[in-house]
């Protein structure tokens, strides 16, 4: 039976119907999923990341499976702005559900330069910076692993975004994430999202080779659950909590009691990546499982349940 809860949130100003992005990378930009689900019920949707120029990504094979999850090696590979501008955002611009657009690039000025031809578009709620991708050379997982190049690259990018919300894309590939965490949040950033892949490889041992063209690759899916989890965890105690910033928790959600797991850590919404290719349209699933889990614990809102985590 449908259950008629209300599972709003408000994500760092906007209203959401519901708890549940799409992540970047795994949906396209919008039109992709129209096949498998209705994109107007996710409470967010986030395009795959763009960059001023458009990317071929990185040479094949760039994608292989793993003991529950995958590795990719996709290197950014996008339209680039002005064709996303072009034939994209008239897409987005039909759709009700929140859209944020993930920007990615080789410099800061480059990261600035796509927010601000974008930030004055109606149709976008806001932006995620990544500053995590493993999957390239220059740029990307730099900018998220040295906390002074962290804050700079938010605070210039929130300067050009102004009311947009503007959420910053952490990598697991550190030492301490709450540190960068920190200074995301020093350097404006309106939320966090957590986490984006893990660097990995996997051996042919026939040829003895890496199976991905790019040598390594970010890890994704369910073998990083608990990992994610665990790090939603952290910087909701050391960094979130205590000034109020929402995060948007991801890392091999798949089901319903995935999602509430990450909620119950310190996420106040959460995005579903590798699932969408196991089962496409599975935020319908998901969406519709939170609300029973709410019904059953008789949660009146979401936010009762946002860091819950009892202790001991
Ligand atoms: C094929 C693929 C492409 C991705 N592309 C992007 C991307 O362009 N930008 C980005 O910020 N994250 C990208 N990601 C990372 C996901 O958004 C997500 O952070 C990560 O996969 C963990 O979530 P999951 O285990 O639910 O997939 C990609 C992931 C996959 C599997």
């Amino acid at each position: 039976m449908k259950q008629d809860i209300d599972i709003s949130v408000d994500f760092a100003g906007v209203r959401l119907a519901n708890p549940v992005f799409t992540a970047s990378g795994t949906c396209g930009y919008g039109d992709e999923l129209a096949d498998f689900m209705d994109v107007n019920v996710l409470g967010g949707f986030i395009t795959k990341s763009i960059t001023l120029k458009p990317r071929k990504g990185n040479a094949t094979p760039r994608i292989v499976e793993t003991d529950s999850g995958m590795l990719n090696a996709i290197g950014l590979a996008n339209i680039g702005l002005d064709t996303f501008v072009e034939e994209k955002l008239p897409v987005l611009e039909k759709l009700s559900t929140a859209v944020f657009v993930n920007v990615a690039g080789e410099t800061i000025d480059e990261y600035v330069a796509v927010a601000q031809r974008l930030a004055g578009e109606a149709a976008i709620a806001g932006f995620e910076l990544n500053i995590s991708c493993p999957n390239v050379a220059k740029g990307g997982i730099s900018f998220g692993t040295e906390p002074l190049q962290a804050a700079e690259i938010t605070s210039r990018v929130k300067e050009v975004v102004g009311e947009k919300v503007l959420m910053v894309k952490l990598s697991p590939a550190v030492t301490d994430i709450s540190v960068i965490a920190r200074a995301a949040v020093d350097g404006g950033a309106d939320a966090l999202s957590l986490v984006n892949t893990f660097t990995a490889m996997v051996i042919d041992i026939e040829s003895r080779k890496a199976v991905l063209a790019n040598r390594t690759g970010g890890l994704s899916g369910p073998a990083i659950k608990p990992i994610a989890v665990h790090l939603v965890n952290k910087v909701y105690n050391e960094v979130a909590k205590g000034c109020g910033i929402p995060i948007l928790g991801l890392g091999g959600i798949r089901t319903a009691s995935d999602a509430v797991e990450f909620i119950i850590a310190g996420a106040s919404v959460v995005g579903i990546g590798t699932a969408n290719f196991i089962e496409p349209g599975c935020a319908v699933k998901i969406i519709e499982g939170i609300k029973k889990y709410c019904v059953r614990k008789e949660i009146k809102s979401i936010k009762e349940l946002v860091g819950s985590l009892e202790a001991g």
